[in-house]
């Protein structure tokens, strides 16, 4: 397994482009299979999440034609079509759940592998089931798999209160509902940018959606989608990741592609520790002049909240900063596991329960340390940036699946960071 060594020290300064953004491209590829007619995205994020995704669709009958080094994936899906979504995929990937609600719109039946346990938590999908039901589709739970039908083979339209704002059932339902018999109407629903993208994308298909970026959406069905091209929404959460960076290694970096509407609840927090984050013509350019940066606390929300998909990266920074920093994490049950591996490197960081309390070192320290999931990567990866001596991050295919070539994106504004490959 390939890790990545990064050498501490050195202040940052260039500019590094943001890629299309990994969870908004992953809920739009499903979108193919409510058409028969073409769905071209642009702006792709060459992921290996994006890879195993392609792989999903084409196991259900998508043909996808990967072009521009990955940029542009065009994709269809013609006549009937596989509806069983095997398991040994799925388990690669728990956004191959987002494949429900199409395959139950398109064919009115759908066989697709529960996900199961993922590092940061039960991540159960009771919310999606439940919404579904209630737009007529009976669903069992056999042999790991759920087996659902639409009654008389097509969902109908439906008011659904859900009880948490969730991205996956929200996309998923929005999903199901472009093409029921029918107006649904989800309230409390989810409201990240990723959400608007794929309900601009879906009405670039010809579906009939209001309120999306707001808690209540209402979708009206319609008998067929057609094609459509559509950009991907910049990754605010690589975003946010290398706007981190100068703020820990100091110096200063441009975003380019960066939008401040998409990182407002974060960048108010690094303003708030005394970090510059201006608009330019390009993007966002963020610089840490002199002296640490101050504590803060933060808690995660769903948006337009503080990302807990920034949690991660953030509590490396609040590592060095000046000062005693609470990070609640309101989102995911088990999500502070980079904490004892920061820790390895000199952090000081006490954890109880959904609540770490961090107390800001003068200077961490290098050290082998492990991956557990994507966002702990890259924060090993950020705290190193700051630290004395060569930190050594092991278990990188975490890293893989969220970021592309992220050695190349910090070495390019003067990080000294390599990939050492896998024996
Ligand atoms: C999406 O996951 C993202 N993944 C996650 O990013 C992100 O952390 C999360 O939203 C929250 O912002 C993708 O878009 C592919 P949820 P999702 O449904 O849709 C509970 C990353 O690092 N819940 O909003 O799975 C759930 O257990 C990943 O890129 C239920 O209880 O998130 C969790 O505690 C990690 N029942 C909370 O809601 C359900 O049916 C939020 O989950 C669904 C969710």
């Amino acid at each position: 397994m390939d890790s990545i060594i990064v050498k501490g020290g050195k202040p940052l300064s260039g500019q590094i482009h943001i890629a299309g953004a990994k969870n908004a491209a992953l809920a739009l590829m499903p979108a193919t299979l409510l058409s028969e007619e073409p769905l071209t995205l642009t702006n792709a994020p060459r992921l290996s999440d994006i890879k195993t995704m392609t792989e999903l669709l084409q196991s259900l009958g998508a043909e996808i034609t990967s072009m521009q080094d990955g940029k542009v994936q065009a994709m269809s899906t013609h006549g009937t079509i596989n509806t069983t979504a095997d398991y040994d995929i799925v388990r690669k990937m728990r956004a191959s759940n987002l494949v429900l609600g199409p395959l139950l719109a398109r064919e009115g039946h759908a066989v697709v592998s529960l996900p199961g346990g993922c590092a940061i938590g039960a991540r159960p999908m009771d919310i999606h089931t439940d919404g579904l039901e209630k737009m007529g589709a009976s669903i069992d739970l056999k042999d790991g798999y759920l087996h659902a039908k639409a009654a008389g083979g097509k969902l109908k339209g439906a008011v659904i209160d859900f009880p948490f704002a969730s991205v996956g059932a929200t996309e998923n339902i929005m999903m199901a509902a472009t093409l029921a018999k029918g107006t649904t109407v989800i309230n409390n629903a989810a409201r990240e940018p990723e959400i608007v993208d794929l309900a601009t994308c879906l009405r670039r298909m010809g579906a009939q959606i209001d309120g999306d970026g707001t808690a209540t959406i209402t979708i009206q069905g319609v008998d067929r989608l057609g094609g459509a091209t559509h950009p991907v929404v910049t990754d605010r959460i690589e975003l946010g990741t290398y706007m981190l960076a100068p703020v820990i290694a100091g110096g200063e970096v441009e975003c380019i592609g960066g939008r401040m509407d998409l990182v407002a609840a974060f960048a108010e927090k690094l303003d708030a520790s005394g970090v510059s984050v201006t608009e330019t013509a390009n993007g966002l350019k963020v610089a840490r002049k002199n002296g640490r940066p101050t504590a803060v606390d933060v808690t995660t929300e769903p948006f337009p909240g503080f990302p807990t998909d920034l949690q991660a990266q953030m509590m490396a920074m609040l590592c060095v900063a000046e000062g005693k920093s609470v990070l609640e994490e309101k989102i995911f049950e088990n999500r502070f596991m980079h904490a004892p591996e920061l820790v390895r490197m000199g952090a000081e960081i006490e954890v109880h329960g959904g609540t770490a309390t961090v107390t800001g070192v003068e200077r961490m320290k290098g050290a082998p340390v492990m991956a557990t999931d994507l966002r702990a990567s890259v924060s090993l990866i950020l705290a190193g940036l700051a630290a004395e001596g060569e930190t050594q991050v092991n278990r990188v295919y975490h890293l893989d699946r969220g970021y592309e070539h992220v050695e190349d994106k910090l070495g390019a504004v003067g990080a000294d960071i390599k990939r050492v490959p896998g024996s």
